[in-house]
């Protein structure tokens, strides 16, 4: 008995030397896979208590296949067995969303940027987080913002690897998704004098909340306009005020836009992003609104930034024209004046964004600049070039339909010449009768977005071509269908 009990004691101190080896050799030398360069680790009790319950609970339903047509959410229903349910992908459906129904229409209508699920089922155990009961309940943080200063940084770090934005010397503002950034910045360019509000344009085919914001909001300070193109045929009258809208690249076409007035300009850059056009180098405005939306794929977090004014820039400026120095004063005060009215604006319609989002943003960002930012970026650019090279073959078989010409640039960003790959094909009927484009591919079971929804014409339609996969090769079916048709029906006219 003793001396069984003394081979247990011996046993036990050999396997409790061994653990503690093995835990020092994760610790310095495994856990610095992650660590070492950008993500300092943060040391753990190897022992879980408290976030135990919640980690089972989200591996449980995480590991719910749902036929890889669907998923299933923490906080989705649940079934009467007691099991969360799946939510199937469009056009799929049963309880495991493993029934196809056959003559379903591919819907290419919505921006949802599901593309990147993949690389962020791939990277879990890097992107996961968990949230205590308690955390961060208060309305600030520890220096009285409403702003995280870690997140601020890494979004600093992430333009700097990726080099499509000069963020030295600027102000970051954070926002409910992008949406809200682009209200608020027109709010702080807007005149102060009601007698002669801003005049609010952009450039068709363009996004249609830059219109929908403003009419909801009804400002005496600011009205939407229109086209950029057509106001300029009539602005005689050079000291109107003029706020434009430039986006870059443009939803629904791609392009990457200039300002065509040249005066306060809000530069919209969602898109401008590896994945969906080569940075040309980085983008250096007054107002620039980005978007976690089209970057790391979380439309769902709703986290959008500005970054506003160039304070350094000013300063420089001001040395060389020295004379000048009482107007370039001015323009400074002038700039942080926009930054705190946005930050106005933020502050009175919401008290600042969720804490919450903003703890999964950083996690999100720490993987997104993880190896230089390679690993997403390539993922997310391989997989809208492969969607752009089945899409261009389908259509350079048509000559019904066309869609937009791509331009090869130099991306600094992989060092190499490459197309842009946009986020939506920008769809044309060429054939005279077939001025409703949108409607001619709903006849083929295509449901897209119609050109007058960007103010253009209804002979253009929007494909999305970010959504699933199971999405995209539906609507790549469904394309090869009607494309197919048209030699029959030249053939039968
Ligand atoms: C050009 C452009 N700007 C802004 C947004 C809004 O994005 P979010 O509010 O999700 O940041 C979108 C969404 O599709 C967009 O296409
Ligand atoms: C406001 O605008 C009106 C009309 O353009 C102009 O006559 C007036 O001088 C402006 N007031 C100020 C304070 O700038
Ligand atoms: C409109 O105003 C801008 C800025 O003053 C000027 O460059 C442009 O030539 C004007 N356009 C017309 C058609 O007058
Ligand atoms: C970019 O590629 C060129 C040619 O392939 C190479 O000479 C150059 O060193 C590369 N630049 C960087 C910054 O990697
Ligand atoms: C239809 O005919 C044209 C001209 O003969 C040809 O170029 C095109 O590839 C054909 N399209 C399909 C889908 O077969």
């Amino acid at each position: 008995m003793n001396k069984t009990k003394k081979n247990c004691y011996g046993i036990c101190f050999l396997i409790s030397i061994a653990i503690n080896i093995l835990l020092s050799i994760y610790l310095y030398a495994g856990g610095g896979r992650w660590g070492a360069k950008n993500l300092p680790e943060i040391s753990f009790r190897p022992a879980l208590t408290w976030s135990e319950k919640a980690a089972a609970e989200a591996e449980a339903v995480a590991a719910i296949s749902c036929s890889g047509h669907g998923r299933a959410f923490l906080d989705g229903s649940i079934s009467d067995q007691g099991q969360p349910v799946c939510e199937c992908y469009d056009c799929y459906g049963g309880t495991d969303c493993s029934e196809r129904s056959p003559g379903c229409a591919a819907d290419a209508d919505s921006g949802d940027p599901i593309f990147l699920e993949p690389f962020w089922m791939q990277n879990a155990a890097e992107s996961s987080i968990v949230i205590p009961g308690w955390h961060r309940m208060s309305y600030r943080y520890e220096d009285n913002t409403m702003m995280s200063v870690e997140l601020e940084k890494y979004i600093r770090k992430l333009h700097s690897i990726v080099g499509n934005a000069i963020t030295e010397g600027r102000y970051m503002v954070f926002g409910i998704g992008s949406s809200q950034l682009l209200s608020a910045a027109v709010y702080a360019l807007s005149s102060e004098n009601s007698s002669s509000p801003s005049n609010v344009l952009a450039t068709i085919p363009f996004y249609p909340m830059y219109k929908a914001q403003p009419m909801l909001f009804n400002s005496e300070n600011f009205q939407f306009k229109g086209d950029t193109n057509s106001w300029q045929s009539y602005n005689s009258t050079n000291n109107i005020d003029v706020i434009e809208f430039v986006t870059s690249p443009n939803n629904p076409d791609g392009e990457l836009k200039k300002s065509v007035i040249g005066r306060k300009t809000i530069y919209d850059h969602a898109y401008f992003w590896p994945h969906f056009t080569p940075i040309t180098g980085p983008s250096d405005h007054d107002l620039m609104i980005f978007t976690l939306s089209k970057l790391t794929g979380h439309a769902g977090a709703r986290f959008g930034y500005a970054q506003v004014s160039l304070f350094h820039l000013c300063l420089t400026l001001a040395r060389y024209y020295t004379y000048d120095t009482i107007i370039y004063r001015w323009a400074i005060i002038k700039d942080k004046d926009v930054y705190e009215k946005v930050l106005n604006y933020i502050f009175l319609a919401d008290l600042g964004i969720s804490k919450d989002t903003q703890l999964r943003v950083l996690k999100l960002l720490k993987v997104a600049i993880e190896g230089d930012g390679k690993p997403l970026f390539e993922f997310a650019y391989n997989k809208m070039r492969e969607r752009w090279e089945m899409l261009t073959f389908v259509f350079s078989r048509s000559t019904r339909f066309s869609i937009q010409k791509r331009h090869p640039l130099h991306c600094n960003f992989f060092n190499k010449t490459r197309q842009s790959s946009p986020a939506y094909a920008w769809v044309k009927c060429e054939r005279e009768e077939d001025d409703d484009c949108s409607a001619v591919l709903e006849a083929g079971k295509i449901i897209s977005r119609r050109g007058s929804q960007f103010s253009a014409d209804d002979r253009y339609t929007r494909l999305s071509l970010i959504k699933s996969q199971d999405d995209f090769e539906l609507l790549l079916q469904r394309l090869r269908e009607l494309v197919s048709l048209e030699n029959d029906s030249i053939g039968t006219m």
